[in-house]
């Protein structure tokens, strides 16, 4: 299946300026253009402002690789099998978080009744079904997602938006038993050591984080970058600068039982993780950003401050 096209070797498209400066929008109490909050002062100008052009694109000016309406049928094919599980045996009193949710069709899906059918094993335990929100760093909510709101108990279904996760502090989310990304913040952050770390601080012990990147070095094997003379979309470098897989550092991480299935038929390939929160004490080994390129998702390489070594068990 191919899933978005990767706008650094697409031709970009025209944005109007008018939507890139609404893009400065968690910024906008000055008068003048300030960085926005999603991307560090030290980012290369051009890029930041390509990128929330991206974000902020609107109608015809959306690049062709930048979905925002994937259903939760392909989110169950994008994530790993568990997550279709763990979303259908959340009860009432269980929130489940999409971050980067684009327009929330997938959240959309999961309240009707033909996702009732689809899924008879969790009926009983769901009753009326968990409380979801979905994030976004712009508002790409629709009639659809108003309409069904509306037809929900206050608070059943939220939508947020105007700032990236990082953003976000736990006293406003709350804890959540299910988190998903698919090809949201965890593929455009700048800082994915921090979004990591914000992640696990909303989940519960014993929920589940599902996530995805496209067009990185696989755990297992030696794929190649996707497109030719190009290096994978997301890399970190050890802090000796030689490479480190993106499902290693997962499992560095304190407190988590992480899997990492790569996926072949997508195109470009997907690397699909599970992570699972197992105990309060999280600590994710740090990354600082080296290279961050605009595009749908931006490419990006960072560093570990400290050296991570080859062969250690998983800390837990
Ligand atoms: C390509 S769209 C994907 C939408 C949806 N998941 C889908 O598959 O249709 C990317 C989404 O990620 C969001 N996003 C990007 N960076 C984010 C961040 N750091 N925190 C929260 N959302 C972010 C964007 O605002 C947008 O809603």
């Amino acid at each position: 299946m191919m899933i978005q096209a990767t706008f650094r070797r697409s031709v970009w498209g025209l944005l109007c300026v008018q939507s890139l400066w609404a893009g400065m929008a968690y910024a906008q109490n000055s008068t003048t253009p300030v960085v926005p909050a999603v991307l560090a002062p030290a980012l290369n100008g051009a890029e930041i402002i390509k990128q929330e052009s991206i974000f902020q694109s609107k109608g015809a000016d959306v690049p062709a690789g930048y979905s925002i309406d994937r259903t939760l049928e392909e989110y169950t094919r994008g994530l790993t099998a568990n997550f279709d599980r763990s979303l259908a045996t959340l009860g009432t009193t269980d929130r489940w978080l999409d971050v980067g949710a684009g327009t929330g069709q997938a959240i959309l899906d999961y309240y009707t009744e033909n996702y009732d059918v689809e899924h008879p094993q969790g009926r009983e335990s769901r009753g009326r079904k968990a409380k979801t929100v979905a994030l976004s760093i712009e508002d790409r909510r629709t009639q659809a997602w108003h309409q069904t709101a509306a037809r929900q108990n206050a608070n059943q279904l939220q939508y947020l938006f105007g700032k990236p996760l990082r953003d976000y502090s736990l006293e406003e989310m709350g804890k959540f038993r299910l988190i998903s990304d698919l090809l949201g913040g965890f593929s455009y952050t700048d800082n994915l050591s921090r979004y990591m770390a914000k992640v696990l601080d909303f989940l519960e012990v014993g929920g589940s984080f599902y996530g995805v990147l496209q067009d990185v070095g696989a755990e297992a094997g030696l794929n190649k970058p996707f497109y030719p003379n190009a290096r994978f979309l997301t890399e970190i470098l050890n802090a000796d600068a030689s490479s480190v897989k993106i499902c290693a550092w997962i499992k560095r991480i304190t407190c988590v039982r992480a899997t990492c299935e790569f996926k072949t038929d997508w195109k470009p390939p997907i690397e699909m993780y599970h992570i699972r929160k197992e105990c309060d004490e999280v600590k994710v080994p740090e990354l600082v950003r080296v290279h961050y390129e605009a595009g749908t998702p931006p490419e990006r390489r960072f560093q570990l401050k400290q050296l991570l070594r080859e062969g250690r068990d998983q800390a837990r």
